[in-house]
């Protein structure tokens, strides 16, 4: 008999979690003006919020916490980071910042212009935030299959090729750089095949384009690359990790995911004048460029978690987890995002609440809907996320609302999956009773769902 399968790790230190009843949701939610950010973490039972600095690090990685040394200028963590990028990336130029979106305003703060358009696969929110912050545009050219969630399509984070290719006909010169998202957030933690990565650094050499890596989860793309892609099979998470980093020129990642750390980023360079220009912007937002907001411990540990978040038998566990979700969604009936994404479980809220309008919010109601039914708080990828148009200040309203369940790495067991999965079928089972949505009470002029306050319609 095939043994079962099994975490790759067992669990040496934990944290205990509160179960709310109804009366004390109804109260927490109203509080925080119907907006699961602004909820204290107490009130939450099961917290898949996000994925992104919330994994359990390993034995291996706080042991390189007490390593660390605290030097501000030339800090051996910063070496032992240096390397773990080099060896894992190929990248030998690199900034440490404090997370992603840092990386992301300090390479911008030299790249991105006013009136400049950015294509890519679907860039996250705080991409597309610091893209229309300067004035620019993001414009997503992903494969439309991403856009139809019964579609099982494996690589629906693909880019396609010819709209890709037609912005650069058009508009070559307002391109400062191509963007890939590895793995696709926005479109369900949907993979890129290394097809695609080498034909968009192909379109981008004919062009004499820039190619940027998004790599916050780098290493489950390579993990679903060696899955799906017939050529990769017998080849290493690490090596597929070099060959898809061979395509970029510049990478940032915010290290919170596959890193499997609580806080950092870095930038990933091999031209030594935009090292030198992002440099002065490290600098002034982050610190100095051997620590860039970091301390020495955070430094350490993120090496660390580039070795072990790289590891197949992690991986499997891993994105393993997120399929069992969803897998268990499913046999209910629930709507979703298929193939199942790799950090994350995305509920299609139009077809799960089909009686409300877009411009209640159907994923934002569904989110509130699980997190009374049960105290599990999920996030909204939809049109709250998609913000105003820059220009008209209209409400844009994405091809589609997502209740994201993102899942922590090496966090929760199975019976934590099985009781969202649970819960969500409740909500599920009462959907029709579900007629009333939200509205908007308050709100940011760029990346407004952190902060906004609704209400019900
Ligand atoms: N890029 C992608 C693809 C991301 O998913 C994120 C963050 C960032 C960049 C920014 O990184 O948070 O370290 O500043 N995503 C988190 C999420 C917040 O929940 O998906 P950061």
């Amino acid at each position: 008999m095939e043994l079962p399968f099994s975490e790759s790790y067992r669990i040496k230190m934990v944290e205990t979690i509160r179960k709310s009843n109804l009366e004390e949701r109804q109260k927490w939610i109203k509080d925080a003006k119907y907006n699961l950010f602004l909820l204290k973490s107490e009130q939450v039972f099961i917290d898949l919020l996000t994925d992104s600095g919330t994994g359990a690090m390993s034995d291996k990685q706080w042991s390189e916490m007490m390593l660390g040394d605290e030097s501000y200028a030339g800090a051996s963590s910063y070496y032992k980071m240096k390397e773990a990028i080099f060896n894992i990336t190929g990248f030998d130029y690199f900034l440490p910042t404090h997370q992603g979106r840092a990386a992301e305003n300090v390479l911008f703060s030299v790249l991105v212009k006013e009136g400049n358009l950015v294509p890519g696969n679907s860039h996250f929110d705080t991409t597309k935030g610091h893209i229309e912050f300067r004035k620019a545009f993001a414009i997503d050219c992903t494969i439309d299959e991403a856009f139809d969630t019964t579609c099982n399509h494996p690589f629906k984070g693909n880019v396609d090729l010819e709209k890709l290719e037609d912005v650069l006909k058009k508009s070559a010169d307002k391109v400062p750089f191509i963007i890939m998202t590895l793995t696709n957030n926005s479109a369900g933690g949907q993979p890129v095949s290394m097809e695609n990565l080498r034909m968009v650094r192909q379109i981008a050499d004919r062009y004499g384009k820039i190619v940027l890596f998004d790599s916050a989860r780098f290493a489950e793309n390579a993990y679903f690359i060696k899955l799906r892609e017939e050529k990769y099979k017998d080849v290493s998470i690490r090596a597929i990790a070099l060959e898809i980093f061979s395509y970029a020129d510049i990478i940032t990642m915010s290290s919170k995911k596959d890193a499997i750390v609580n806080i950092g980023g870095f930038i990933g360079m091999r031209d030594d004048e935009l090292f030198r220009q992002c440099c002065m912007f490290n600098i002034m937002f982050e610190g100095y460029i051997t620590y860039g907001g970091l301390a020495g411990r955070d430094m350490n540990a993120i090496a660390q978690g580039l070795y072990e978040g790289t590891d197949f038998e992690y991986l499997n566990t891993r994105v393993k987890q997120v399929e069992y979700l969803g897998n268990r969604l499913m046999e209910f009936g629930i709507p979703i995002q298929q193939p199942i994404g790799g950090h994350a479980v995305f509920v299609d809220a139009k077809r799960f609440l089909p009686g409300l309008k877009k411009e209640e919010f159907q994923a934002q109601t569904l989110a509130i809907q699980l997190y009374l039914e049960s105290g599990v708080r999920g996030v909204e990828i939809g049109a709250l996320m998609a913000d105003r148009d820059p220009i008209t200040r209209e409400n844009r309203y994405p091809k589609l609302e997502f209740l994201r369940l993102a899942i922590p790495r090496r966090v929760y067991t199975n019976n934590h999956m099985d009781v969202v999965a649970v819960a969500l079928k409740n909500v599920f089972d009462r959907r029709n009773e579900l007629t009333r949505g939200m509205r908007i009470i308050r709100e940011a002029p760029i990346m407004r769902h952190f902060t906004i306050e609704l209400d019900l319609v």
